[in-house]
């Protein structure tokens, strides 16, 4: 079944990001995959090509039945279908949220580092962003809940949560989630949870994914989950992603920011999206064996042959966030770039002194890319 994982047709010249944007370096940033989609993603496209009309679409019966089922079966939560909004990304809906909540002279909070548009949707609304970093505990990455509590203001209108957290990699623990929602709580913030890497939790026994959704009913009044099975299963390019949001009012007025800045979800997306939903299972347990294996490659790797780079226990997505202070390095993406490697500047996501390497690609990719990575002047001195 491997073989699904350890080939992928060449992607350069076929209009992706990842592969053409910098086409003399070999590409290890933006977080899709090197992978082919699950056969039945595949097959659900092939069909609704061969209809041949793409008029204006919209999300059908059985799209919603997938999605209501999934959240139920995966997240234990019965989310009714008018909960759900359709979106075309999660992005969007991010600033969405912003421009729902907030206005000139609000601010939202968010943990750092974080992916880059938390950092930058506030703008959308005139607002501020409040940054906090996370704190490093016992070599883990968890809330600085001090530095929360102190840096909250009156004014302060949302929190974005990432979870599981890219480039953390970490998969938040109930408590974490549940702390998080009482300080939301506490303060008067919509939380809002990105999931997008829920599904790619490497050992689900050792660090379960606890989704907001699963938060008691007291903290549904302000909340937004955002979800995708975009990550999973390689298809962020067909653009669909959706909203649970259990509050009417909040649902209404997320939905009336929206305005007329979004435009239709395409017709392939909803149906590509229905297949991974209903058919891909059997594919994502083989793609977390993959990733995992070149998890633990670049855990193993990492402490022998770069042992001043912090790595933190990877327990959730495909991204290995290396951070390299402790080597003096201020730009260490640049100096990857020297030795011919893309990877994910960790300025932005607000540190400089870290790299974030994508390893949803095949091993011996990786493993040239670790070796290359220890090539850089100053990363591997003892
Ligand atoms: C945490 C997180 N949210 C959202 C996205 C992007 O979502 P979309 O492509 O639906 O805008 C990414 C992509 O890397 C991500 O890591």
């Amino acid at each position: 079944m491997n073989s699904l994982f350890s080939d992928c047709p060449d992607r350069r010249g076929t209009g992706s990001i990842k592969w053409d944007l910098k086409p003399s370096l070999d590409p290890f940033w933006v977080a899709d995959m090197d992978f082919v989609s699950p056969e039945p993603v595949l097959g659900a496209l092939s069909q609704r090509v061969n209809h041949g009309v793409f008029g204006y679409a919209q999300a059908h019966e059985g799209l919603i039945e997938a999605v209501v089922i999934y959240l139920r079966e995966r997240h234990g939560h019965a989310v009714a279908s008018e909960q759900i909004v359709h979106l075309g990304g999660l992005v969007p809906a991010l600033s969405l949220a912003a421009r729902a909540f907030g206005e000139s002279g609000d601010a939202l909070m968010t943990c750092t580092p974080v992916y880059p548009p938390f950092l930058s949707v506030a703008n959308d609304a005139g607002m501020e962003t409040i940054r906090v970093p996370h704190r490093l505990e016992n070599g883990q990455w968890t809330f600085d809940w001090e530095a929360m509590e102190q840096n909250v203001t009156q004014r302060t209108r949302l929190f974005l949560l990432c979870n599981p957290q890219n480039p953390l990699g970490r998969c938040f623990t109930m408590e974490e989630v549940q702390q998080v929602a009482s300080f939301c709580q506490r303060h008067d913030l919509i939380l809002v949870s990105d999931e997008i890497h829920c599904d790619l939790v490497l050992n689900e026994t050792e660090t379960p994914f606890f989704s907001a959704l699963r938060l008691a009913e007291s903290f549904h009044e302000k909340l937004i989950v955002l979800q995708s099975p975009s990550k999973t299963y390689n298809i962020a390019g067909l653009g669909y992603a959706y909203a649970v949001i259990p509050n009417a009012q909040v649902r209404k007025r997320f939905e009336k920011a929206k305005g007329h800045t979004s435009p239709e979800i395409n017709a392939l997306a909803y149906y590509a999206a229905e297949a991974a939903y209903r058919h891909g299972e059997p594919w994502r347990q083989e793609l977390i064996r993959y990733l995992g294996k070149n998890r633990d490659l670049v855990e193993e790797f990492v402490p022998d042959h770069l042992p001043k780079v912090h790595l933190p226990k990877i327990e959730a997505t495909y991204l290995a966030w290396l951070e390299t202070s402790a080597c003096g390095m201020k730009n260490p993406a640049r100096a990857a770039e020297e030795q011919g490697l893309f990877l994910s500047d960790g300025a932005y996501f607000g540190y400089p002194q870290a790299m974030r390497l994508n390893f949803a690609t095949q091993q011996d990719r990786v493993l040239e890319a670790l070796e290359k990575i220890s090539e850089i002047d100053g990363l591997a001195d003892m």
